[in-house]
């Protein structure tokens, strides 16, 4: 059975997933009013991701027969002042969502609860590649600074995401 801690904590985490998924959905919008639709896209596929890391929180919740205890989600903003701003906000919200998830880790182990620990190493994988992809794309946007042309060909090549 959960521990109430460990209970708290994954629905602290089911809160910050559906922030980050409300986050991804701003930057899509704000990118589309942009008239940069391939990031757009990309956001929006970002946006599914967290939903479906959320819902893999609770779908866990339930199987363990915890509780899920939705809370209210912060605002995300609504504008960025470039593209670049929004890749370094990004970069910068993944390394917290890895903190968050490491401090799982840690909480999981010090309870000697294995099985929580084998959920989240899918999680822990899971983050090193999303900080890879979008680091990928944040360096990308810093070697291209302020060219219109640049901004337009990594617009075409991340609309391609799947
Ligand atoms: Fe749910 Fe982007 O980590």
């Amino acid at each position: 059975m959960l521990s109430q801690k460990m209970q708290d904590a994954l629905n602290a985490q089911i809160n910050a997933e559906a922030y980050s998924a409300n986050l991804y959905l701003a930057m899509s919008a704000h990118a589309h009013s942009m008239n940069l639709e391939g990031f757009a896209h990309w956001f929006r596929k970002q946006y599914e991701e967290e939903t479906a890391h959320m819902l893999k929180f609770v779908s866990y919740l339930l199987d363990r027969r915890g509780t899920v205890e939705l809370k209210a989600i912060n605002a995300p903003p609504a504008q960025w002042e470039s593209m670049l701003a929004m890749f370094e906000a990004t970069m910068k919200h993944e390394e917290h969502v890895t903190q968050l998830i490491h401090n799982l880790a840690d909480q999981a182990a010090a309870e000697r609860d294995h099985a929580t620990s084998a959920f989240l190493q899918w999680f822990v994988s899971e983050q090193v590649e999303e900080e890879a992809t979008v680091d990928s794309i944040l360096q990308k946007l810093r070697t291209s600074k302020d060219s219109i042309g640049g901004l337009l060909v990594l617009d075409h090549h991340v609309g391609k995401r799947a």
